[in-house]
C-alpha cells in the first residue's frame, strides 16, 4: 500500500521529462517525423500514374537524404480510386485521422477540387503533382496550395498554335466528360481558331469508358484535317491502338497533349508511332537535370521515368525548398510559403518557376513518338504562363 503514497523514482522522472518537453515548446514538437499524406489513385485507368508519382516524390526525398528540413518522414497513403465523389472522404481521413502536416495529391482534377477544398478548409499546405483543374490555380487560388505539374489548358493551347501553324483547317476534339478533358480541349480550341483553325465536332464520353468504336465511326465520316484528343493511363493506351486499329492513323493525323503517349509506348507499340504531342516535358530532353533523374530513376525502380514521376519528383523539390528555409518548423507557415513561392527548381524538365497562382511556368515542347521515346523535336511555347484568372493573392 505504502508505494501509492509517495511518488516513486520512476514517475518523479517521467514528471520532470515532461516538464521538460513542455518547457521546450512547439519547437520541440517540429523535431518529430514530418508526417506526408499520398492521396493518389493506385487502382483504374490512372493507376499506373499514381505509383510514377509516388515514385518520383520518394526518390527526390531519398536524395536530400531521407529528410525534409532535417525531419525523417511518415508516409500515409489513400487510394483515391480516381472518385470524385469519395474524395471529400479521403482528403479529411488524411488531414483528420492521420494529422498529415503535408498533402501531395492527386491525379484527376475532379478529385482534385474537392482535395483543395478540403485543404483550404483546413489550412492544410496541399501540393498537386498531375492534377490541372485550371480553377485550382486561378479563381479558387490559395496560399497553402501549389501545383508542380501543369494547368489543363497549357498543352491544348501549346499544340492548337502547332496545328495551326502546320495550317491544319478542320479539327475534331475527343476526350472524358470532365474537367481535364474539357479545359485541355479548350486550351486547343482557343488558339487553334485564333491561329486560323475551326474545330468542328466536340466528341466526349463518360470518365472512364473507352468503348471508342462509335466515336472512331463518326471521326471517319467526318473526315477532319486533325483530331485532337486527351486521355491518359489505361485509356491514353487503348485510344491510341483502336485508332490505328480502325485504320484512321494513316489518313487523319492523331494529335493531343503528350498524356496521350506517355509511360503508354511499351504498351501502344506500333500504333504510336511519329504521333505528334506537346508537354512540359520529354524523354530525351538532354539537359545535365534530366539525365541525372532518369539514371537515378531507373536505377532505383527498374523501369523508365515519365513525366508522372518527374512531377512527383518536383513536388517533393518544391517541399524541400520550403522545408529547408524554416529548418523543418513547419508552423512558421508564412515564411514556408514565401520560400516555395520563389522557387527557381531545378526540374527534369528545364528550370521552374511559379505563377502567383502557384501553378509552373515551363516551357511545352513539341514531340513526337520514336520507338519508345517521346523524342522533343522542338519547343511549341516558351515560358508559358497562365493568364490571370481571378486568382487574388
Ligand atoms: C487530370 O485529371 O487533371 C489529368 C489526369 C491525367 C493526366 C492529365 C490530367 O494525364
Amino acid at each position: 500500500m505504502n508505494r501509492f503514497r509517495k511518488p516513486s523514482r520512476f514517475a518523479a522522472l517521467v514528471a520532470f521529462a515532461a516538464a521538460g518537453l513542455l518547457a521546450a515548446g512547439p519547437a520541440a514538437a517540429q523535431q518529430g517525423k514530418l508526417k506526408v499524406g499520398l492521396m493518389l489513385p493506385y487502382t483504374g485507368t490512372y493507376a499506373a500514374l499514381g505509383t510514377a508519382i509516388t515514385n518520383g516524390f520518394k526518390l527526390a526525398v531519398e536524395e536530400n537524404g531521407g529528410k525534409l528540413g532535417g525531419r525523417e518522414i511518415e508516409y500515409f497513403t489513400v487510394d483515391d480510386e480516381s472518385d470524385p465523389a469519395k474524395a471529400p472522404e479521403n482528403a479529411n481521413k488524411l488531414i483528420k485521422r492521420d494529422n498529415v502536416d503535408v498533402l501531395v495529391g492527386t491525379v484527376h482534377s475532379g478529385v482534385a477540387l474537392a482535395m483543395s477544398k478540403v485543404a483550404r478548409d483546413n489550412n492544410t499546405l496541399l501540393i498537386i503533382p498531375n492534377a490541372g483543374a485550371d480553377d485550382i490555380t486561378g479563381p479558387l487560388c490559395a496560399a497553402n496550395v501549389f501545383r508542380t505539374s501543369f494547368s489543363n489548358s497549357q498543352p491544348g493551347r501549346a499544340m492548337g498554335k502547332v496545328m495551326a501553324e502546320q495550317k491544319k483547317k478542320t479539327a475534331v476534339t475527343i476526350t472524358w466528360k470532365y474537367a481535364a478533358g474539357e479545359e485541355s480541349i479548350g486550351g486547343f480550341k482557343e488558339d487553334f481558331e485564333a491561329g486560323g483553325g475551326k474545330v468542328v465536332k466536340e466528341l466526349y464520353l463518360p470518365f472512364p469508358q473507352v468503348e471508342f468504336q462509335s466515336y472512331l465511326t463518326e471521326i471517319a465520316a467526318l473526315k477532319p484535317d486533325v483530331v485532337y484528343a486527351f486521355f491518359a493511363g489505361g485509356g491514353a493506351v487503348k485510344f491510341v491502338k483502336d485508332y490505328a486499329a480502325a485504320g484512321l492513323k494513316t489518313t487523319i493525323p492523331l494529335v493531343g497533349p503528350g498524356f496521350l503517349t506517355d509511360g503508354t509506348l511499351e504498351a501502344q507499340g506500333e500504333s504510336a508511332q511519329g504521333m505528334l504531342t506537346t508537354l512540359h516535358y520529354g524523354d530525351g530532353l538532354n539537359i545535365p537535370k534530366n539525365n541525372a533523374f532518369r539514371a537515378a530513376y531507373t536505377k532505383a525502380y527498374k523501369v523508365e521515368p515519365d513525366v508522372y514521376a518527374m512531377q512527383g519528383y518536383d513536388a517533393a523539390q518544391l517541399l524541400v525548398i520550403g522545408m529547408n528555409a524554416v529548418k523543418g518548423d513547419t508552423s512558421k507557415r508564412a515564411d514556408l510559403v514565401k520560400a516555395m513561392e520563389g522557387a527557381r527548381i531545378d526540374s527534369p524538365r528545364g528550370s521552374l518557376a511559379l505563377s502567383k497562382g502557384h501553378n509552373p511556368i515551363h516551357d511545352i515542347y513539341l514531340r513526337k513518338v520514336e520507338g519508345k521515346e517521346n523524342k522533343v523535336v522542338g519547343v511549341a511555347v516558351k515560358n508559358l504562363t497562365d493568364p490571370p484568372r481571378g486568382c487574388k493573392l
